[in-house]
């Protein structure tokens, strides 16, 4: 870093809360500090267009850094933005959600999103550093913890079989945010999502497993114009879906959905569709970036702790089964 200049891009509300205890870590460092409304429509083409104005005003050279500090709003706008300007300078991820520090913040991706596709528009930029602080997630309102608690659960149900059967178990502490439950989800899961993306940094095959729960989430995410559901809520009632999916198909036994459901449901996780016609969602599920030849990629679980990739789900039973969790017909 050296003498590098800072720019932290981040909410007023997460400034407000802990940019003092941010600007405390980064010392000797100063940095200029850019803000940006909450909210995932601020996700888009034209909130970076307004950034890359910002850092031409306050003079960012091709040696500055960006500091994401936020959610993962925050993480991939800014690590978008930093990705592309003058053809890229780095980034330092410090999420402040749950969410952020268990999946976003680590990996590489950043993207914006399209109008009509999540994160259509985007690109690979690996952060310097990703630096998670569990003390700020105390600030963090009940239902975006419990968002967050969605990808910890998808990271049992794809590696860990362990982890999984530990928050059964121990979901009160999970629930209540107990120091020693927060801090064991977030290292887990930053190994397990560091290992994967280790092996398969592009996407090439191994890493589309971390899009379980995705496939239908993002649907949802996208049929509500991504006002209605949190991106972990999305994930949550993907990951019933896909569940389903697979016990249907025969892949995967049905105790093991159910308890994928029971555990979501237990940590007060989305696991029903409400109002939005199936035939809808199976229209957007051909749009996500995962679909090729306008076949939508599913990732379905074999057992707790495996699944695999598969673009074999027929409509019709894509279509009972969304049906079966309230989708309108
Ligand atoms: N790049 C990736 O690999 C990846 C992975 C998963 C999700 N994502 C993206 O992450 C986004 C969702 O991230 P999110 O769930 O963190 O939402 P978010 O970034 O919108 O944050 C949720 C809310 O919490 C507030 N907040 C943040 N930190 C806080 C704190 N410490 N205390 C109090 N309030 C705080 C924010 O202001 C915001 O209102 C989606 O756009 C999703 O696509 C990206
Ligand atoms: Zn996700």
């Amino acid at each position: 870093v050296g003498s590098a200049r800072l720019f932290v891009i981040t909410h007023p509300s997460v400034d407000r809360l802990h940019g003092a205890r941010l600007c405390e870590g980064l010392r000797p460092l100063a940095a200029d500090t850019i803000l940006v409304p909450s909210g995932e429509r601020q996700k888009c083409l034209r909130r970076a267009g307004a950034l890359y104005g910002e850092l031409l005003e306050r003079g960012a050279d091709r040696s500055s850094i960006i500091v994401a500090f936020g959610g993962g709003v925050i993480g991939d706008l800014a690590g978008f933005v930093a990705a592309t300007y003058m053809r890229g300078i780095g980034v330092v991820q410090v999420p402040t959600t749950l969410l952020a520090q268990v999946d976003s913040a680590v990996g590489g991706k950043v993207a914006v999103n399209h109008p009509r596709a999540k994160n259509v528009i985007g690109c690979f930029h690996q952060p310097r550093a990703v630096l998670a602080d569990c003390q700020t997630l105390t600030t963090l309102a009940p239902r975006e913890y419990r968002a967050g608690l969605a990808e910890v659960v998808k990271h049992g149900v794809i590696a860990d079989a362990a982890l999984f059967a530990w928050m059964e178990q121990d979901w009160r502490a999970v629930v209540g945010r107990e120091a020693k439950a927060v801090a064991r989800m977030v290292v887990r899961s930053c190994e397990i999502k560091a290992a994967v993306v280790a092996r398969d940094e592009r996407e090439s095959g191994l890493r589309a497993v971390l899009n379980f729960g995705h496939t239908v989430g993002h649907a949802l995410e996208s049929l509500t114009s991504y006002r209605t559901l949190r991106h972990g809520e999305g994930v949550a009632i993907g990951m019933v879906a896909a569940s389903r999916l697979a016990s249907r198909l025969g892949g995967c036994e049905l105790s093991e959905s159910q308890r994928i459901e029971g555990l979501l449901d237990r940590l007060g996780l989305p696991t029903r569709i409400s109002d939005t016609p199936a035939e809808e969602i199976i229209a957007a599920t051909r749009f996500d970036k995962k679909a090729s030849a306008g076949r939508p990629r599913f990732i379905l679980p074999r057992a707790i702790g495996h699944v695999e990739v598969t673009s074999e789900v027929p409509t019709t039973v894509l279509r009972e089964v969304l049906v079966g969790m309230g989708a309108g017909t």
